[in-house]
């Protein structure tokens, strides 16, 4: 059986007005809230991101009080969600509106565009929540909804497929309800149509889904290329003198941007204890240290990589006399007062 463009967004919104979660940023039309919530959830599920959303609106409740935070504020706030760049560039967007803009943020997807931070996706759906500007949103989820629907067997990490489900979720959207239609969607996939085990049979398009009548449910959407992941071994040192260790800056870009960690080395295998600690010393400039302690070693995921991370803790009997750059003294108790990646942090606690 087929279906008009209007009836897949009316089934759409049929289910969506039954089943769509009840989330704090669809209480408003504020575009700061929303704007808020598309940066936190780019990266992070609804339900992790739920407290930090919350932790935001509470701490900063306008974006002249985000922009006038300190950075340090921003970053411990955001502590845990990983993708640090996104709290940085969510700073300076905050700044940009309040000091440049008048605390207005633009309207249209297009202008939205123009603000760090923001790309294609959470230009439509802020501009579509908060302005309801008729725009799709498309991410994993309306690939894997639209791909599967369609039976679209084009790859989605290239060209052709990805303009193939643009053009049919563009003729698809309802002009009169190009916000509810988009946060339908991400609920959609989210929930019904997931990636692994989808409720195909109490999906409202299980009549119209090619994929289902064709069993192709497994295998769409389809991807050319495979991400390989990989391992790479964290060598934490951490390094302790008269109740002071030393920390470290992480520089502006890459992962954890600005957040602190520890003196590093890393490696693509396991290095063995005692040639490990020879290279922290020759690395570090530190003699005669006494090793105190190892911990377990710990696993840290990323989209990419597999972080395996381990820390020594050695107790140095005379200090560095330089310490390289960006390295600095912290007291013990003031350590977790910094903003830390989640590992460190999880360390920290637990050592
Ligand atoms: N993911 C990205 N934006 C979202 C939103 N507004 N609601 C639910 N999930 C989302």
């Amino acid at each position: 059986m087929t279906a008009n463009s209007h009836n897949y967004s009316k089934i759409l919104l049929a289910w969506y007005d039954q089943n769509g979660r009840d989330l704090p940023w669809r209480n408003t039309r504020d575009p700061y809230k929303i704007w808020l919530s598309e940066i936190i959830l780019q990266q992070t599920r609804v339900d992790q991101g739920m407290a930090y959303y919350f932790a935001f609106t509470d701490q900063f409740k306008t974006v002249k009080d985000l922009a006038n935070a300190p950075q340090e504020a921003v970053l411990k706030t955001w502590q845990g969600l990983g993708y640090y760049s996104r709290a940085r560039n969510l700073h300076a967007t905050a700044q940009e509106i309040a000091f440049n803009r008048n605390g207005e943020f633009p309207k249209s997807a297009k202008e939205l565009k123009e603000l760090k931070g923001v790309g294609p996706y959470t230009s439509a759906a802020i501009a579509s929540i908060a302005f309801g500007e008729v725009i799709p949103v498309v991410d994993g989820n309306v690939y894997r909804w639209i791909t599967r629907l369609f039976g679209i067997e084009l790859p989605i990490d290239q060209k052709d497929g990805q303009k193939a489900v643009q053009e049919i979720v563009e003729a698809i959207i309802p002009h009169d309800r190009p916000a509810d239609f988009n946060q339908a969607m991400m609920d959609f996939g989210a929930t019904l149509c997931s990636q692994k085990k989808p409720n195909c049979e109490a999906c409202p398009f299980k009549q119209y889904c090619i994929a289902t009548e064709n069993q192709l449910t497994d295998i769409l959407p389809i991807k050319a290329k495979k991400t390989k992941v990989q391992t790479v071994y964290l060598n934490y040192f951490v390094l302790e003198h008269k109740k002071q260790i030393i920390m470290k800056q992480r520089p502006d870009s890459g992962i954890w941007a600005g957040l602190n960690d520890f003196p590093l080395i890393e490696s693509d295998q396991k290095i063995e204890e005692t040639q490990l600690i020879d290279q922290a010393e020759a690395k570090f400039i530190f003699s005669e240290g006494k090793l105190l302690s190892v911990s377990p070693q710990m696993k840290h995921l990323l989209s990419h990589r597999k972080l395996l991370a381990q820390f020594y803790w050695i107790q140095l009997h005379t200090p560095p006399e330089y310490l390289p750059e960006d390295h600095y003294w912290c007291a013990i108790e003031d350590l977790d007062k910094k903003p830390l990646p989640k590992l460190i942090e999880n360390y920290w606690k637990t050592r």
